[in-house]
């Protein structure tokens, strides 16, 4: 612990007939055929309530690949109450012993379980073997392993003791009461990132997983058991988002919440935690990161190519389900022609289907209501007489929740498509004139009220200093010639201001402070 460094992951390239390949095949053919039973977990208890569930495949209805149950409003306060009875042995467990249990549970998600993350993503998720990959397979082992690397850095620090009869120092504790982990079906990685974080630091927590990412999230958990993470410090509590929400609001013993998923839930639970802000024995911390409406602009400096390659990758791998993913692009007049023609023929390679199958690009997004969030833009599309379908627009619901990737191109700047967001495979392309370029940046930074990730694509280096000023507030995370998805840990701290989030910045060191409650000592010698 005292010199551990830590390196991204390597990532295999699971080319067909390769070791790895046949591995994970295998891997993926055991879950196939079996439903796994997913209980809630307090402590060492497992506990099935009544009214079973399932996580069905996203991409083919007929297939379920877990069977699960909520914990009721008792259940919830017992996973709280037990949390609670561990806290301060688990505190008081030295940081080195508690990093070392990550780091385990970081050396079997690398070797002994890394096809069956792969695998449990792939059907629960719907990813295909790389998204899984950069996911399940490398961001959840990069996040445990940096995450004690930075943990050691930021309680380095001692204050200063320059009076000879007196010593200062900090206990680094964690929060008096329980974090709860709220979170989402998009990342396997920040599923068991969100309550391990917490957990590192000496907080006892609770999480609710996102309903469409079970079989993942539970095997998650099951390693970090396995890794020695001992019963209770993190309780696996899947439950109806409001049941849950107002259960942990109304306990006074909140001490965070650690949020992924929509602005509308983040919202919610802001207001409950404010209203009843008078009965928390201290002031719960609220971490969110909760979406975008992330841009590329492209200047007519560009390079052409980075061009199609970064939109077809930003914007459609994993169905645009990635918080950072493209969904608004700004092109000048004088490219559009080439880009056009190459988005076009770039559309026609990319294979849809089942993300089982090495080859396929895309898959279906993740349920009905995406399903219906999509369509219902792809209609109004259709409608609006400023809006034309570049490439794609259909839609097929018959064997999974499928949704064609989709170019779209508006005339007005400030569309419904360039504010709201979508989550799905829709990208929309605004045509502006070349010597517009600096009127279209400023309204480019103030049309949506999200500020997650952008990029800028220009070689014209005084163009790149002044479009990266007008662009500072309106994305987190920034990227110049690289498209706006594919945030590194230790490499792009990742997270986002306005409506997208805190801003917290997951996967850089200062994200761990908010788990951190210290007390101060002087000591008179
Ligand atoms: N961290 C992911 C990315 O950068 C999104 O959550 O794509």
């Amino acid at each position: 612990f005292n010199t551990f460094v830590a390196k991204n992951e390597p990532m295999p390239t699971y080319s067909p007939g390769t070791k790895e390949r046949n591995l994970l095949d295998a891997c993926v053919a055991s879950y196939e055929c079996r439903i796994r039973d997913i209980p809630i977990v307090i402590g060492d208890e497992e506990i099935r309530t009544e009214g079973e569930r399932y996580q069905v495949c996203p991409f083919d209805h007929e297939r379920k690949v877990a069977r699960y149950y909520y914990a009721p409003k008792p259940v919830i306060q017992k996973a709280i109450d037990s949390c609670l009875s561990g806290r301060k042995a688990w505190e008081r467990t030295p940081l080195a012993k508690r990093a070392e249990i990550f780091l385990r549970a970081a050396d079997l998600m690398s070797n002994k379980y890394r096809y069956d993350l792969l695998a449990t993503t792939m059907l629960g998720q719907g990813k295909n073997i790389w998204q899984a990959e950069i996911d399940a397979g490398a961001e959840i082992i990069d996040f445990l392993r940096f995450d004690v690397q930075f943990a050691r850095e930021i309680t380095e620090y001692k204050p200063i003791s320059p009076n000879p009869e007196e010593l200062n120092s900090i206990k680094y504790r964690g929060c008096e009461g329980f974090w709860a982990a709220i979170t989402p079906f998009n990342f396997t990685a920040i599923g068991g990132h969100l309550p391990m974080a917490p957990a590192l630091m000496g907080n006892v927590c609770l999480w609710k997983p996102s309903d469409t990412a079970l079989l993942s999230n539970y095997l998650v958990y099951e390693i970090y058991r396995e890794a020695g993470l001992p019963a209770g410090v993190i309780n696996f509590v899947p439950a109806d988002g409001p049941v849950f929400g107002d259960t942990i609001t109304a306990s006074p013993d909140l001490a965070g919440i650690n949020f992924t998923g929509s602005v509308k839930t983040f919202s919610h639970l802001w207001k409950q935690v404010g209203a009843n802000i008078e009965t928390y024995k201290s002031y719960p911390r609220l971490i969110g990161e909760c979406g975008g409406k992330n841009m590329h602009f492209v200047h007519s400096s560009a390079k052409i190519d980075q061009v199609f390659y970064g939109a077809v990758q930003s914007g459609f791998e994993y169905g645009g389900q990635k918080c950072s993913a493209l969904s608004r692009m700004y092109i000048p007049e004088s490219m559009w022609p080439t880009v056009k023609e190459n988005l076009v023929q770039f559309h026609k390679q990319l294979i849809v289907g089942t993300p089982l199958y090495g080859e396929t690009f895309m898959s279906a997004v993740i349920d009905e209501k995406a399903f219906a969030r999509c369509m219902s833009y792809l209609d109004y599309a259709r409608k609006s007489p400023n809006v034309s379908v570049v490439a794609g627009g259909r839609c097929n619901d018959s064997k999974g929740y499928f949704i064609e990737p989709t170019f779209l191109e508006t005339k007005d700047p400030r569309d419904k498509l360039f504010q709201e967001e979508i989550f799905g495979p829709i990208v929309t392309i605004y045509v502006y004139p070349d010597a517009k370029y600096r009127e279209t940046a400023v309204l480019a930074s103030k049309t949506s009220p999200y500020a997650l990730t952008g990029a800028l694509y220009a070689e014209d280096k005084s163009v790149l200093d002044e479009l990266s000023e007008i662009f500072e507030d309106s994305a987190g995370s920034f990227y110049i010639n690289d498209k706006s998805t594919g945030a590194v840990v230790g490499q792009q701290p990742f997270g986002g201001s306005r409506l997208s989030g805190t801003n917290d910045k997951a996967g850089g060191p200062y994200y761990l402070l908010k788990f951190l409650s210290p007390q101060s000592i002087k000591r008179r010698t």
